[in-house]
Parts: C-alpha cells; sequence; structure tokens
C-alpha cells in the first residue's frame, strides 16, 4: 500500500492530523505519523518505506533523502523550504512541493501581536505608546508581508514594501507605498518587518549599514529566519543605540549576550511559533496531502520546487 510520512518535530494540531489522515486514507493511501522525533535517524528509520513524506522545518537533508528508498515527493507544509536539500531530491527523481500562502495569516498575526506587546511593555504597568501612524516598513511583498500589510493597516499604521520581485502596481493597490530600494525602506521606517527568505543572496544580508539608518525608536520584527540576520551587527548596534529592539519568532544564536547586556529591548519565541495556529496547521496540512494525493495518482506537479 502507498505510504505518506508525516514527520513532525514540531506536531501539528490534532484537528490538522485528522484532516490529512481523512484525505490520505480516502484516497486509499496509508497514514504514518512521527510526531515530535528526537533524531535523524529515527526520521530516517520512518521514510525507508514511504512514498511521500510531509514535513515542516523538519531537517529534510541528503542523508533523510537516500534513505527513502520508495520516496516520490516531498511537501513542505508552509511556505520556507531551506530545510530541504533541493539538489539531493532531484538527483533522486524526488518531487519537492511548498504550500505558499497556507499559514501567512498566522505569521502575520504573531508579527504585529510581537509589535503590541513590546509597544505596551508587555502589559507591565508602565505607559507604552501606539502602533497608529507609525510607518512599518514590509521587506518583502508575498502571501505574509501583504497580511502584515493588511493588519497593519488596520491599526492605522502607515504602510511601505520593498520587493525587487514584486510590481509597483500590485503593491500600491493594496494602499502600500512601494520604495524603490532596501536601502530606503530601512531609513523611512521605524519599524521592518522581514519576509524574505533564507538562501545564498538573503543570508547575514540585514546588516550594520540598512540597521543603522533606520529612524529613532526603531524595531525590527523577524518572523522570517534567523540566518537572513548578521547577528554581529545587530549586536553593535544594540550597543551603539539604546533605541533599538529587535523582536523575533526565531532565537538568535547569541540569545546569551542579548540577555546579558539588552535586557527588555528584545523579544524571541522559544521555538519557532509563526505558523503554529490550528488554522495555519490544518491549511497547510491539508493543502500537503491533498498535493500529495494529486501527484501520486495524477502526476499533478502544481507547486514543484525542484524543477
Ligand atoms: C514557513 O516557512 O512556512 C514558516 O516558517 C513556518 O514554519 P513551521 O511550519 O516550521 O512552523
Amino acid at each position: 500500500m502507498t505510504k505518506v510520512l508525516v514527520a513532525t518535530d514540531k506536531p501539528f494540531a490534532s484537528i490538522a492530523v485528522k484532516g490529512i489522515r481523512k484525505v490520505v486514507e480516502e484516497a486509499g493511501f496509508e497514514l504514518i505519523l512521527l510526531e515530535g522525533y528526537t533524531s535523524q535517524d529515527d526520521f530516517a528509520k520512518a521514510i525507508a518505506d514511504t512514498d511521500a513524506v510531509i514535513v515542516r522545518s523538519d531537517k529534510t537533508d541528503k542523508f533523510i533523502i537516500e534513505a527513502g528508498k520508495n520516496l516520490k515527493i516531498i511537501v513542505r507544509a508552509g511556505a520556507g523550504f531551506d530545510n530541504i536539500d533541493l539538489p539531493a531530491a532531484t538527483a533522486k527523481g524526488v518531487c519537492v512541493m511548498n504550500t505558499p500562502g497556507q499559514n501567512s495569516n498566522a505569521v502575520a498575526e504573531l508579527a504585529l501581536g510581537m509589535m503590541v506587546c513590546h509597544a505596551r511593555n508587555f502589559f507591565n504597568g508602565k505607559s507604552g505608546s501606539e502602533l497608529q501612524d507609525k510607518k512599518i516598513g514590509i521587506h518583502a511583498y508575498g502571501a505574509v508581508g501583504k497580511n502584515v500589510a493588511r493588519i497593519a493597516k488596520g491599526f492605522g499604521m502607515e504602510v511601505y514594501a520593498f520587493d525587487p520581485f514584486v510590481k509597483k502596481e500590485d503593491i500600491e493597490k493594496d494602499g502600500v507605498k512601494c520604495l524603490g530600494s532596501v536601502d530606503e525602506l530601512y531609513r523611512t521606517c521605524s519599524y521592518v518587518s522581514l519576509h524574505i527568505p533564507s538562501n545564498s543572496q538573503t543570508k547575514l544580508s540585514i546588516n550594520y549599514k540598512l540597521l543603522s539608518s533606520m529612524p529613532a525608536c526603531a524595531v525590527l520584527v523577524n518572523t522570517a529566519r534567523a540566518e537572513v540576520i548578521n547577528e554581529t551587527d545587530l549586536l553593535k548596534i544594540f550597543g551603539d543605540r539604546k533605541d533599538f529592539v529587535y523582536l523575533s519568532d526565531v532565537e538568535p544564536t547569541n540569545k546569551a549576550e542579548f540577555e546579558a547586556n539588552f535586557k527588555g529591548r528584545f523579544f524571541f519565541t522559544p521555538k519557532k511559533m509563526g505558523a503554529q495556529t490550528e488554522e495555519a496547521n490544518v491549511n497547510a496540512g491539508i493543502a500537503a496531502a491533498t498535493q500529495i494525493v494529486n501527484f501520486l495518482k495524477y502526476g499533478d506537479r502544481s507547486f514543484q520546487l525542484n524543477k
């Protein structure tokens, strides 16, 4: 029987697993669950005789892909696919897909949620500040960036965006001001929300030059990836500027240094939480299961990443 593995170090909500199971079993396939596993060896064992796998941020490298002797398809239930070794999958003839947009509202709500909590001093009784009339720069206007814009407008923020891959008119039709360069975005906006993927072009790209140009009371919000930040530069800015704040859904490597020296000027979730809602789990999980069924039954390659 065709086997579909769900390998999630950070498990989906049970309602999402139910939905995935329904899609997989109605197609006549078998569902295998590997949740909260603790070693790559366990992942390798579980994938050994499966035809398809659904992952989240789970490290799906050459070792794992090669362990999947019958593997035909990997679907990343989510947007970013920096956890998957695409060349290794391509070399083995394995199709890799993601499920763009399915968890984007959840991530956007977390970005704004962290901003509100920080602006109100995490509700500690002291006077805080408001988001209304503040300028927010959205760095990359994909599905998450678009949702951040929509919610930020609800707060009455002035919304700006920069994305070299999205047409100006597509940004401006959302009532968002499109800026011509990344430098302009950072020097214009006191809040910057990051939505770039992690790849060879973007790694370490958020550097001293960009961060030091931000206006007074700068807040950098990262619900993207830790790797895009040049942490040495970020720590230097923290030393130079007492008004600089970093809110992140991914813990930095130098967390201890932030904790020791910069109390009250940062917030880090203990685990990546942006997409961790029942709704996002249901949307991304069921989309992933449906894409697997459509691929295995009908050869549908929509959302394939390794063409
Ligand atoms: C994504 O790229 O879709 C988000 O970062 C969510 O990742 P997660 O599924 O591991 O929470």
